[in-house]
């Protein structure tokens, strides 16, 4: 069992580091437009306010090269101020004097947010200097980023090394959900997975469908697996070098006998057809490009939804950055929110859907993970979470 913020004692006056993942979507005036990464580091952040720690929070945004002023953490900062209670404050940047006079200076049980991490590039590099850096700024680390606990970076892993560590609520939660639906899942249990590639999601694949009953697949990643079952796909989008595992996977599905359900009709349009005019259609023959599920998909796939004990569901259904067709991945969405079974969602697009579907508040767990579930998905854990220590009994 590894250690959890609970088993940490006397933090009255500790400067505790807490990794989190504020790596949220913000438009161009500023404002949040998905804010669940930072409600659910909350519970962490409030409850070492209460035990009078000074909580030094740490954060990426994007993948900036170098300092770039719309990456700049002070917008979230700005959300996260709003949601506390205490004082909070805000330096510009994560190392040096500035900080550490802040954090001097800082009374206990107040708030300080460091600029984002990821304008030093020692961070993604996991250079030690850095992450040393950091870790003198503070007494105890708390790593409640779960969303980036699949990357060995400075700040999380480099950091966890240096300095007493624990989880964080939202680390403990995520690792405690995913457990609880990979080992003792609600039969049939069915998983949803969407996204562009197959390669990637190759282990994650095969560990699915070791672990569900039934497995849907949608998003660019069905035209490679259509493929290897000799289905054409026109112009539609396709990894060459992904169909022989995709064929080796739906034979290991046969002989398991797991059921692997493809699209039956695609939402396409023609290839060089400059308005990109949409249509539906059952074959995706000549110069046809596919981009979403049709309507035949998606009935069977809200049957095989509404008959599952346990859904687990990780990326769009069709090309959902293009409002033509979001089509498939909202109706999925719904059909998930509205099922009776137990429900995890993860990732960007596939959260957004179902927040948008208005039924949101009936899904089980969102996961703040994308990579990250799929990481844990396939391993079991993740490097970061490794680096915790583990309880003494
Ligand atoms: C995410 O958004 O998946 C995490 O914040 C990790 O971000 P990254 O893929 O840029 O490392």
């Amino acid at each position: 069992m590894r250690r959890t913020i609970k088993d940490l004692v006397n933090l009255k006056g500790k400067v505790v580091l807490v990794r989190v993942d504020f790596n949220v979507p913000i438009d161009k005036s500023g404002r949040v437009l998905d804010a669940t990464r930072i409600m659910g580091a909350l519970p962490t952040i409030q409850y070492l306010v209460e035990k009078e720690a000074k909580v030094v929070v740490m954060s990426h945004l994007g993948r900036p090269n170098g300092y770039e002023i719309n990456k700049s953490l002070w917008q979230v900062y700005l959300f996260l101020m709003s949601k506390l209670k205490c004082k909070t404050y805000f330096v510009n940047d994560c190392i040096g004097k500035e900080v550490k006079d802040r954090i001097s200076t800082m009374e206990n049980g107040t708030v300080l947010l460091l600029e984002n991490l990821r304008f030093h590039e020692g961070e993604t590099k996991c250079d030690m200097d850095f992450a040393k850096k950091l870790a003198s700024l503070g007494d105890i680390f708390v790593m409640d980023a779960f969303g980036v606990a699949h990357r060995k970076h400075a700040s999380s892993y480099g950091v966890a090394r240096i300095l007493p560590n624990a989880m964080g609520f939202l680390v403990e939660k995520e690792s405690q959900v995913l457990d609880q639906v990979l080992t003792e899942p609600k039969r049939p249990f069915v998983a949803v997975l969407g996204g562009a590639k197959v390669e990637g999601k190759i282990k994650v694949l095969e560990t699915l469908l070791e672990k569900c009953d039934t497995l849907l697949i949608g998003g660019a990643m069905a035209y490679t697996f259509l493929v290897a079952k000799g289905i054409a796909v026109g112009h539609s989008m396709l990894e060459n070098e992904s169909v022989i595992v995709a064929k080796r996977i739906l034979k290991d599905a046969e002989e398991k006998g797991k059921k692997i359900y493809l699209p039956v009709d695609h939402i396409a349009y023609r290839d060089g057809d400059k308005k990109q005019k949409s249509f539906t259609t059952d074959k995706l023959v000549e110069d046809m490009v596919g981009c979403d599920i049709g309507p035949k998909t998606i009935s069977l796939f809200t049957k095989l939804i509404n008959g599952a004990g346990e859904i687990l569901w990780n990326g769009p259904l069709g090309m959902y950055e293009d409002p033509r067709f979001q089509k498939g991945t909202a109706k999925m969405a719904k059909a998930i929110a509205q099922s009776p079974a137990y429900t995890v969602v993860a990732g960007g697009d596939s959260v957004s859907a179902v927040k948008k579907s208005g039924f949101g508040d009936r899904i089980n767990y969102f996961s703040t993970g994308g990579g990250a579930t799929l990481k844990y998905i396939e391993s079991g854990s993740l490097p970061c979470l490794d680096v915790i220590q583990e309880r003494l009994i």
